[in-house]
């Protein structure tokens, strides 16, 4: 079962490509530009009235929903909101008919989740699940959805149920994105790009050998912070939650910028921050607050991308990931932040698969 890798979660980390491959298969649509989600159960008249979306779940679904909320908005312009399943569902918020809400879950057995599935419906919301698990009660609650197609995820960290969250949101910005103001030549464009992103995400991983040596270097840190912006913000926070679960360092994800409002105190020699600085549109506020890091003597690891030049100079550790869109960086950085978690745990002698306090799906409240 574990094809000779020694956990579940590295395994899952090798799964990706395929989990990926497997969340697109059938979906991706080159003729029209778009793509396909039939198991949305929307005709494109339906889809066109949505005015707002609310997408909720629990930790690292949680994650791929903040990833989702800039993808929908850059590409479809409509407002997205992302909560705690566990706070959505005791607070009233303000819903219309016009509001979709996805419930995000890897098992479609979370109880916070399904709850809110439930006082969503009760007030006659539209509830769509994006679920792995086949016939879920998630998925068997909601009016419709998305299977991601991951296959079975052991490991209590969830690594390719993320990626492929991720990469189902962003098929949904595509289809709503292409209903609304995104042309067939930038729908085109983003197609051949998602296609892709199986083989770049082949070529992170075989480095993984680059991330073992920077994790057994900081694996005696007191605490690390992630930093990211934009669509690397959600990816902060899921490298933060990945090193916390089974490593138990303390590790907090923030965006970057909030570093001179709080968090820059925190920073010594003893806690390295990880950047998320791929090329985007915010890469050199990312530089600026990299040598606010370095002037306070933290350690910084940078994963930026291919071709950069001035990196190499301000982080004391780099990974490059293959060039691609801003769009889709967030697949492709977020693989090495999950070795470093589990090389950082390896090193630690930490028992991977069954992290200490946790279970791989929580039902209960
Ligand atoms: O099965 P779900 O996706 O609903 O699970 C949600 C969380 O419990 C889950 O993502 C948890 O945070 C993982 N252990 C993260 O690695």
């Amino acid at each position: 079962e574990l094809g000779g890798y020694p956990h579940y979660m590295l395994k899952e980390i090798f799964d990706q490509p395929e989990a990926i491959r497997n969340a697109m298969r059938g979906r991706l649509d080159l003729e029209e530009a778009t793509a396909k989600l039939g198991g949305l159960n929307m005709n494109p008249h339906q889809l066109l009235r949505i005015q707002r979306i609310v997408i909720v779940g629990c930790g690292t679904a949680r994650h791929a929903g903040i990833v989702g909320e800039y993808l929908i908005e850059s590409l479809a312009h409509l407002p997205v909101e992302v909560d705690y399943a566990s706070e959505f569902r005791y607070r009233n918020a303000p819903l219309d008919g016009e509001t979709v809400v996805f419930a995000v879950s890897q098992s479609g057995e979370t109880a916070d989740t399904l709850a809110a599935v439930r006082e969503a419906k009760r007030k006659g919301m539209r509830v769509l699940g994006i679920c792995n698990q086949v016939g879920s009660t998630i998925a068997r609650e909601t009016e419709g959805g998305v299977y991601m197609h991951a296959g079975p995820e052991i490991g209590v960290a969830a690594t390719k149920s993320f990626t492929s969250q991720v990469l189902v949101f962003l098929l949904l910005a595509v289809l709503l994105g292409r209903l609304r103001y995104l042309s067939a030549r930038q729908g085109k464009k983003l197609i051949e790009a998602i296609e892709k992103l199986p083989d770049q995400v082949t070529s992170v991983l075989s480095r993984h050998k680059e991330i073992r040596a920077i994790a057994e270097k900081y694996a005696d840190a007191e605490a690390m912070l992630f930093l990211g912006r934009q669509f690397q913000y959600g990816i902060a926070l899921e490298g933060a939650l990945k090193m916390k679960e089974i490593t138990y360092i303390r590790a907090e994800g923030h965006p970057a910028a909030e570093l001179k409002h709080g968090v820059i105190a925190l920073v010594d020699e003893r806690i390295p921050s990880i950047f998320l600085c791929p090329q985007d549109g915010v890469y050199d506020k990312n530089v600026s607050n990299i040598a606010e890091v370095k002037a306070r003597r933290g350690p910084v690891i940078a994963i930026a991308s291919e071709g950069d030049d001035r990196i190499g100079k301000l982080a004391d550790d780099v990974f490059l990931i293959p060039q691609c869109s801003e769009l889709l960086a967030p697949i492709l950085t977020v693989v090495p932040l999950q070795l470093l978690a589990y090389y950082t745990a390896l090193s630690l002698g930490r028992d991977i698969d069954k992290p200490r306090n946790l279970a791989k799906s929580v039902t209960v409240e």
